[in-house]
């Protein structure tokens, strides 16, 4: 059997996870809203529409913050069509998926669901057809006391308090082609750099996500970046960063690579901030906001179909990607990739959380389910918080066709000091080959293995589906640590989750 080393050291940090990382997110596209998180006719309904099923699995996650109103779908937005008594609220045409917006879930429905969610907001501003005094407009009716005309506005609606959101996106992808409005690197630099000191002026605690570009295969990454940065960088927190996968080739060796190229892509951005950094001789730190990521592409098709010919439905199945076994090594890879950029990698949205290229799926008529990326990232969200411990690896590696040789093993830890546990992530992205680690976690002589969490399967297509779940997490024996060393056999294709805790 192929044999690798890993070391785990408490002094090899590299920094505290924002529990943000484990974010998601919920548009107005397809069926994550109408017949998703929102049916008010659904049996397990409760007394505000808002589906008891779905909430409880999302409730599981502990999904920390929601990503809202979208997406493409913000660039033409128009919010306060989504407010006041929802019997007056106007329909309206959704041009980014060719929908109609029945308005009958909004923001202020939103913000109690996120309430019951357990989760905070990411709210996203319209800078593609509108700009700087609508987005100060929703601010104003989202975080201001009272006394002026929209925070009076959300009073009458009935919500007293303000609901202080502190955290924004200028726009979305505002770099893409397709997006509503869509804009070249100065015209974004400078709207955005307006719109922030707008905001800012309104609510100085309010933190700022600029746009970044919509993928690494953009043509003007990363000029994008560092020319819109030199426009905001003195209003803006965080640049945003969305990345999406496939195995559209159905060559699965190089699909789990894939998982490489978003490290490169987040060390490119953060190399391009610091270079901002540089230029502006600037004390500040712009950190990543990967704020859409996943996989997506079973669905394209379907899509295309439903915008191109069938527009204009009210949530109709857009993006419902189905999805596989790989597809759950994928996404572990892509969680353990943001970890270990923990130290620049402050918030992260799973794109999305409900039947739109989601975790989470309903049947309009029946249940709520997990697809099979459900178990990496919940598993991730409650084992990942702590400090990111970065492990030395002696690694193997094999041969793929785009990517040349590949390590085997993808992994990071996390240290959870307060709890005394200790928790590694570990892809074995070998196909073909277990694998035995002999693992030495010597700062940890006195922690014993809590559990060993495995998730594998023959068969790299499987999918879970209403009916049955044949793609879930077991339990592997767990294994003696002698010396603060032990010996762990991570099975071919693999997510791995395995667990210490203090011997108390
Ligand atoms: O998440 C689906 C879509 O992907 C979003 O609306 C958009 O921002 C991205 O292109």
């Amino acid at each position: 059997m192929k044999k690798a080393k890993m070391i785990v050291d408490k002094a090899f940090k590299v920094g505290d996870v924002d529990k943000r990382i484990y974010g998601s997110f919920i548009e107005h596209l397809g069926r994550a809203v109408y017949t998703g998180i929102y049916q008010p006719e659904h049996e397990t309904a409760d007394e505000n529409g808002f589906r008891k099923d779905v909430l409880k699995l999302v409730k599981d996650i502990d999904v920390p913050i929601v990503r809202y109103p979208g997406g493409n779908y913000v660039s033409n937005f128009f919010w306060e069509d989504s407010v006041g008594p929802i019997e007056q609220r106007a329909k309206r045409l959704d041009l980014a998926w060719r929908t109609l917006e029945p308005n009958t879930f909004g923001l202020d429905e939103f913000a109690k669901w996120s309430e019951k969610a357990g989760s905070d907001i990411m709210m996203a501003v319209n800078l593609g057809t509108r700009g700087i005094a609508d987005a100060c407009n929703l601010l104003e009716y989202c975080n201001h006391q009272g006394g002026s005309k929209y925070s009076d506005m959300r009073i009458e609606h009935g919500r007293k308090d303000p609901y202080n959101i502190k955290l924004w996106c200028l726009g979305n992808e505002m770099d893409g082609s397709w997006q509503v409005g869509h804009k070249t690197m100065d015209e974004y630099g400078r709207l955005s750099e307006e719109t922030a000191k707008a905001m800012k002026l309104i609510d100085p605690s309010i933190e700022l996500v600029s746009c970044g570009s919509s993928s690494l295969d953009m043509p003007t990454f990363p000029k994008w970046e560092a020319t819109t940065l030199e426009y905001n960088y003195d209003y803006v927190d965080y640049i945003s960063m969305h990345q999406y996968y496939g195995n559209a080739a159905n060559n699965s060796n190089d699909y789990l690579a894939k998982s490489d190229d978003m490290d490169k892509f987040i060390k490119s951005v953060i190399s391009t901030c610091d270079y901002v950094k540089a230029i502006k001789r600037s004390n500040k730190k712009i950190n990543l906001s990967f704020d859409e990521w996943n996989v997506w592409f079973h669905s394209k098709e379907q899509e295309n179909d439903i915008t191109t010919n069938h527009p204009w439905q009210i949530a109709p199945p857009l993006l419902e990607d189905h999805y596989n076994f790989e597809d759950a090594l994928m996404v572990g890879l892509m969680l353990i990739t943001l970890l270990k950029n923990a130290d620049r990698v402050k918030i992260a949205c799973l794109a999305q959380l409900v039947n739109v290229i989601a975790p989470i799926m309903t049947e309009k008529d029946g249940n709520a389910w997990r697809q099979t990326i459900y178990y990496p990232y919940l598993h991730a969200s409650k084992y990942g918080r702590g400090t990111v411990l970065q492990p030395i690896l002696e690694n193997q590696q094999h041969l793929t066709s785009d990517h040349g040789m590949i390590d085997d093993i993808v992994s990071v830890t996390v240290y959870n000091e307060e709890a005394e546990e200790l928790t590694i992530f570990a892809v074995n992205r070998n196909l073909d080959e277990d694998l035995e680690l002999n693992l030495d976690i010597r700062s940890f002589d006195d922690y014993k293995m809590k559990e060993h969490i495995v998730m594998t399967n023959n068969d790299l297509k499987a999918v879970n589906t209403p009916e049955k779940e044949n793609v879930y997490p077991v339990y592997a024996e767990n294994e003696a640590i002698s010396d603060g060393k032990a010996n762990i056999i991570l099975k071919k294709a693999s997510w791995n989750v395995i667990r210490f805790n203090k011997n108390k």
